[in-house]
């Protein structure tokens, strides 16, 4: 049975002040249980995000055999089975709205000699797998899943995988450490070549566990090998706060006038820094403080205040290291001062939702002038918030739920979603948390 949908309305809001910390990074969370399952050892990982996206790759760790526990502290413990270790999982595993949960574990999987049933919810089963399936197969794995490679799928995996060398065909992260994970259990090197480097929260952590990752740009794009069957040893972590979730606070602060914040321990790594990077060049008074290195990835602390917009150009090649973020900046344009021209948005078509079309029919009805040309979004800002005043249907997602909820604490007219439920899956908590700083949610 599911549950029944939680509406939730924002309105317009006075300033937004305070000093926070976001939920963990999710794609740091998914590696570390990940990796911390295959390693030989406890690995205690403190601020883990307990989205439910990532509490159901816990549940599959353990599925596989690994002990995956919450402390009364709050600081989670692996105890890895080592690698080539796995179990084969007794039931099948349910991985709700996670294509990362999906993807990674379906690299993990293809190089365990077990068999492993794999399916999802309503967004996650529309979602292409046959992107990841496709070098596993050629790693020596058998797949079989619906057709367009959707889920359920079932993946028994290669006794003996063959190293691989990969061009990817779409800049994906999840691809990428699918195949490069697959690779730790190949003997030999199995190299990623990316058209355009992708987020490499993979290879920094395999790093930090002991493994060999050789990182080189070349003429064809980024070449990541990893050295197969190496000693994966246990390695304590800290989840930095994720750049994804304080995107909607700062865009906040940003559009509601008087607004403040200081966001503590925020994960800035390059390749996820694109949005802070586009926020700038529209004016935005943002500030990193206090920057350090924090298990292999870059922490900073965040200082923005509200700031009037101009619109901009973003260019394609920015696309990947800001992937998850146009909803909220599609937000932020939508109030800015001029056009804004989003390149190279093609992968928004295959997220929890086809996000493209959510942005532009959502801001459409809150009054925005939107268009979408082949994979650019094109948004007329008019230097002031639309009218709001309309209800958005979310589709299971959870960044177009949080992004039309921001929109609705600068609308003349309340923005209402239909079901905040999704926002569990990487931001647990986001509702009090501004309803904290200031904002009218309810
Ligand atoms: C992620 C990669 C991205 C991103 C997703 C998390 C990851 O997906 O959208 O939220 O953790 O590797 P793609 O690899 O499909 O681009």
């Amino acid at each position: 049975m599911t549950a029944a949908p939680r509406p939730l309305e924002a309105r317009a809001s006075g300033a937004l002040r305070g000093r926070l910390r976001v939920p963990g990074d999710k794609s740091i969370s998914h590696r570390a249980l990940i990796l911390g399952g295959l390693a030989v050892g406890r690995t205690r990982i403190e601020g883990l995000l307990e989205g439910e996206d990532v509490l159901r790759t816990a549940a599959a760790m353990r599925a596989f055999g690994a002990d995956v526990e919450r402390g009364t502290d709050g600081v989670w413990i692996v105890d890895g089975v080592g690698l080539g270790g796995l179990a084969e999982p007794e039931d099948v595993l349910e991985l709700g709205n996670s294509g990362t949960s999906a993807r990674l574990l379906l690299g993990v999987a293809a190089a365990h000699p077990v068999t492993t049933f794999m399916t999802g919810d309503a967004s996650l089963r529309r979602r292409p797998m046959g992107r990841a399936a496709e070098p596993l197969q050629r790693m020596g794995a058998r797949i079989v899943a619906r057709q367009g490679g959707r889920l359920p799928l079932a993946v028994t995996g290669a006794a003996s995988p063959v190293p691989l060398e990969y061009a990817l065909p779409v800049p994906s992260a999840q691809v990428k450490s699918a195949v490069l994970l697959a690779g730790l259990n190949a003997p030999g090197a199995t190299t990623v070549i990316e058209p355009a480097p992708t987020r490499d929260h993979t290879e920094r952590m395999l790093r930090h566990f002991g493994g060999v990752v050789d990182v080189s740009d070349g003429p064809e794009g980024r070449r990541v090998t990893v050295s197969g069957q190496p000693e994966l040893r246990s390695a304590d972590l800290v989840v930095p706060g994720d750049p994804s979730s304080a995107a909607f606070p700062i865009v906040a602060a940003l559009l509601v006038s008087g607004s403040e914040l200081l966001i503590e321990g925020v994960g800035v790594n390059p390749l996820r820094a694109g949005l802070f990077e586009t926020l700038r060049e529209m004016g935005a008074a943002i500030e990193l403080r206090n920057r350090r290195l924090e298990g292999g990835e870059p922490v900073a602390d965040i200082a923005v205040a509200a700031s009037p917009l101009v619109g901009v150009d973003v260019p394609a090649q920015r696309a990947p290291s800001m992937i998850d973020e146009y909803p909220i900046l599609a937000v932020a344009a939508a109030c800015a001062r001029g056009r804004t021209v989003m390149h190279g948005l093609a992968e928004l078509r295959v997220k929890e939702s086809d996000r493209l079309s959510a942005i532009a029919e959502g801001l459409r009805r809150c009054g925005a002038e939107v268009s979408v040309e082949g994979d650019t979004l094109v948004v007329e800002g008019k230097g002031r918030p639309p009218k709001g005043g309309t209800r958005i249907e979310t589709q299971l997602d959870h960044r177009i739920a949080m992004s039309f909820l921001v929109l609705g604490l600068v609308a003349e007219a309340p923005v209402s979603i239909d079901d905040a439920a999704p926002i569990e899956t990487s931001f647990p908590g986001f509702a009090e948390l501004m309803r904290g700083l200031g904002a009218e949610l309810r």
